[in-house]
């Protein structure tokens, strides 16, 4: 598995670092307020599960798992809803966290399914944002990890197709993996 990956983009010392910073600030920010962390599957969880630790309010998690249709390293913009959330959002303070922010369209689509349903609030944190590759503007990202360049990105919850979620780090693929999975 390692030895797929061209470099390390973000290490887990650094990743730990980050998580219990945004996770000091989330607890600042919402304190006394009623709040769940809505998470997308799959990329998100591993980043979720480390945040909420990171926490110290009291918070509800809940998942959806929605995908996108076209090409495994692409974004086409049409997405379905596999699973919806469990509970009602309404008047509840509502804190989307994400693996990474690419073009923005995935985002946007979840964003505007959560908005009809009258939340208190609506904000995202995202660990990692690809902005170079954004078509959509004036996403309420609240909360970001880190910055990373036009490239493919794997690890820590990120995958490219379905696999090297569980690397500890985030690291970028080597391109003759891509070239072998398109030749
Ligand atoms: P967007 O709609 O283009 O912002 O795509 C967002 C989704 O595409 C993310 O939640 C990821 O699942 C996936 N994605 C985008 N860039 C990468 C990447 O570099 N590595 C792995 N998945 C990615
Ligand atoms: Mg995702």
């Amino acid at each position: 598995m390692h030895e797929d990956i061209e470099k390390t983009l973000v290490s887990e010392v650094e990743i730990a670092e980050k998580v219990a910073e945004l996770g000091f600030n989330i607890s600042r920010d919402y304190e006394g307020k009623d709040v769940v962390l809505v998470n997308v599957l799959k990329g998100g969880v591993i980043f979720l599960a480390d945040l909420v630790r990171a926490i110290d309010i009291p918070i509800t998690i809940d998942f959806m798992a929605i995908t996108s249709y076209g090409a495994a390293s692409q974004t086409s913009g049409v997405v379905r809803v596999l699973k919806d959330l469990d509970e009602d959002i309404e008047g509840r303070h509502v804190l989307v966290v994400e693996d990474i922010i690419d073009t923005g369209l995935t985002l946007g689509y979840l964003l505007k399914n959560l908005r009809v349903r009258g939340p208190a609030s609506l904000s995202v944190c995202t660990l990692l944002d690809k902005s170079a590759r954004r078509l959509l503007e004036d996403l309420p990202i609240k909360y970001k990890g880190f910055d990373v360049p036009d490239q493919f990105v794997v690890g820590y919850g990120l995958d490219y197709r379905q696999k090297y979620r569980n690397l500890p780090y985030i690291g970028v693929l080597k391109p003759e993996i891509y070239q072998k999975a398109t030749s």
